[in-house]
């Protein structure tokens, strides 16, 4: 799936330092870059792992990385989610996201975040969800997802699972349990 994104398909965003970043779609020659960013920002190798799996599933919608002079300095994934009373509702799943350490807290993240919500847009998905910081992810859009009676099928705090709509009104159409991709029962 992820395949079908295009390969010419790369933006360039400057850093709050100002240096030039790139945020373009993986490559093969990306793979292991990947697995070493994944590895350093979380405490274990499941989320690196993680990747490897999804990367191979339908599921998997877009993978995009940001480079700074050609090094792999973050990554983020997206891969679709089901709703369990909606089969129709195409929406994805926002992770893992990883940034390496030296590089986090200059605006890397947040580029990443920016292109792949323009990606999934453009793909036609209506919304993303996202489990995860709820100081980071409401910057751009997402708000948390019990205010529209969508739930996340793991244990999280009430403000941890957010959602952001892609197309308009999108969120007023979906509601339910929302499961992943069976790869994340592993992490
Ligand atoms: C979360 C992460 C992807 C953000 O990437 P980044 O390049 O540092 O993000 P940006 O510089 O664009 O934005 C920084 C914001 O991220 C948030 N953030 C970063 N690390 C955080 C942490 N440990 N706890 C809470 N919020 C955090 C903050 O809101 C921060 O804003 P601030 O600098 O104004 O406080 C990165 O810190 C990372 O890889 N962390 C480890 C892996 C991880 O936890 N991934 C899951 C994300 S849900």
């Amino acid at each position: 799936m992820i395949d079908k994104v295009p390969k010419q398909r790369q933006r360039a965003a400057a850093t709050r330092d100002g240096t030039l970043l790139r945020v373009r779609p993986e490559e093969e020659a990306d793979r292991l870059a990947i697995q070493t960013v994944n590895r350093a920002a979380f405490e274990t190798s499941a989320e690196a792992t993680l990747v490897d799996v999804l990367r191979a599933k339908p599921s998997a919608v877009a993978s995009l990385v940001a480079d700074i002079d050609g090094q792999v300095v973050g990554h983020i994934m997206f891969s679709a989610v089901t709703f369990a009373e909606q089969p129709a509702a195409r929406v994805v799943g926002l992770a893992p996201m990883a940034v390496s350490p030296e590089n986090q807290r200059a605006g890397v993240g947040s580029a990443l975040v920016r292109e792949g919500l323009k990606l999934c847009k453009q793909l036609g998905y209506q919304a993303v969800v996202v489990l995860g910081y709820p100081e980071f992810y409401p910057r751009f859009g997402f708000v948390p997802a019990s205010r529209y009676a969508i739930r996340c099928e793991y244990d999280a705090p009430d403000d941890a699972f957010m959602i952001v709509e892609l197309q308009p009104h999108a969120l007023r159409s979906l509601h339910g349990l929302v499961r992943y991709d069976e790869a994340f029962a592993s992490v």
